[in-house]
């Protein structure tokens, strides 16, 4: 069965994307089948692996419009359901759908051909982004070593409560990714520690890190992923790693 993980924070520019991308690529590259899911109307993930010839997208297959399997484009590798620019017009038709926090679930529920499917959330907690808790096994929160980064934090733990509570009892939180990390920082080694400190949060941080490191921003300009792009990046480094940890941690290894 399909391990889903939810990739979420609804700060934005926080490394979701980026995160979705390299670490569906690390784990295919670790053997897995790996379906990308975009669930942000800004298509960053869509865009990053140049998908431009788009049939069907998740706000026309979450409203039975097209088929999930006529949708599923494939790209290095990797299949993607993409989104659309449109995307905001669909999730309002979805807000009136009855049951609409579990459109998602009921589609993924139908399909068993990938070991992981990352969905990778806008940043707000709309209906797209409970669509993607409720049929998650697992979500990830990338974050930046910054400045309230605590914040939002605290509210996307709260959210995930309340979602595992009401209509998701396996919910679990997979892990604290820290992105764009400077190790060598004195403010970014205090957050790090501030957390490892916090009772709750300190077994959910993922002992990898990913480094700041402008190959990752480079990457999808050649809508490739960081192993494409840079294989003997840090980004490409540290990406493989935290993918082993999260198998090592949650998965059934290859
Ligand atoms: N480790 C990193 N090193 C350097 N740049 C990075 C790193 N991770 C992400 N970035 C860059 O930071 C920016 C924001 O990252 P990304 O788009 O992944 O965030 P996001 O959380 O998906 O944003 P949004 O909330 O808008 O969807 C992008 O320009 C990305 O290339
Ligand atoms: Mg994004």
């Amino acid at each position: 069965m399909a391990k889903a993980i939810s990739i979420i924070n609804n700060k934005g520019g926080t490394g979701k994307t980026t995160t979705a991308l390299n670490m569906g690529a690390a784990l295919k590259k670790l053997g897995y089948k790996v379906l990308l899911i975009d669930l942000d109307s800004q298509c960053n993930l869509t865009n990053s692996l140049q998908i431009d010839d788009i049939q069907g997208h998740i706000g026309e297959v979450l409203l039975n419009k097209k088929a999930f399997s006529e949708s599923i484009k494939e790209c290095e590798g990797l299949s993607i359901l993409p989104a659309s620019s449109n995307l905001l017009d669909y999730e309002y038709q979805i807000n009136n759908e009855p049951g609409r926090e579990f459109l998602l679930k009921e589609i993924l529920g139908q399909y068993n051909s990938f070991d992981f499917i990352l969905m990778d959330c806008p940043p707000s907690m709309g209906t797209l982004a409970i669509n993607s808790l409720v049929a998650a096994d697992y979500y990830l929160v990338p974050m930046q070593a910054e400045n309230y980064a605590f914040i939002g934090l605290d509210r996307i733990l709260q959210t995930a409560e309340k979602v595992k509570l009401r209509m998701n009892t396996k919910l679990k939180l997979g892990g604290i990714l820290f992105v764009k990390y400077r190790p060598r920082t004195k403010f970014g080694q205090a957050v790090v520690s501030n957390i490892a400190q916090n009772s709750i949060l300190k077994d959910k941080l993922f002992n990898s890190y990913i480094r700041q490191d402008i190959a990752l921003m480079e990457a999808p300009a050649f809508g490739q992923s960081i192993f494409e792009y840079a294989p003997n990046s840090r980004g490409s480094f540290d990406y493989l790693n935290a993918a082993k940890e999260f198998i090592s941690n949650y998965g059934e290894k290859k």
